[in-house]
């Protein structure tokens, strides 16, 4: 079950130039900061009621977020929707005939499980599954 719209991914190039905007834009500050290192990308994000912003900055060539860049404007780049069994929603939605982008789950930034969905299985639109871990499961790998 899918229970909660969790973050709004957004592009960005300029991490701290972004985070200072919408800082004064949400008029709060940031909550964290990560690095995800199989990502290749830095992260700040924003809680914004029950739901949170999640900036996103390439640290490599070869990050998703650099590349994505290259061919798009900053802006929207995935929808994450919390869901309570990431597993179970993978198996439902590739029996659907959603493309999923990875196989398994993987280790997302802030305590996350995540899978992605395609965008050209999701009108265009690259959606996130997300599933909260405890911190320390989290560190154990
Ligand atoms: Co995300």
């Amino acid at each position: 079950m899918f229970t909660n719209l969790e973050h709004l991914g957004l592009a960005v190039h300029d991490l701290e130039a972004a985070t200072a905007l919408y800082t004064t834009l949400l008029g709060n500050t940031p909550y964290k900061r990560e690095h995800v290192a199989s990502e290749a990308v830095d992260t700040v994000f924003f809680q914004v009621g029950g739901s949170k912003i999640e900036l996103l900055a390439g640290t490599s060539p070869d990050s998703a977020i650099t590349k994505y860049l290259a061919k798009k404007p900053e802006g929207i780049h995935h929808v994450a929707f919390e869901v309570a069994d990431i597993r179970a929603e993978m198996a439902r939605l590739r029996a659907a005939g959603f493309v999923l982008l990875n196989e398994e789950p993987k280790q997302g930034a802030d305590n996350k499980l995540v899978c992605f969905v395609h965008p050209k299985s999701a009108t265009g639109v690259l959606v996130e599954l997300c599933q909260s871990v405890p911190a320390a499961a989290n560190s154990a790998g």
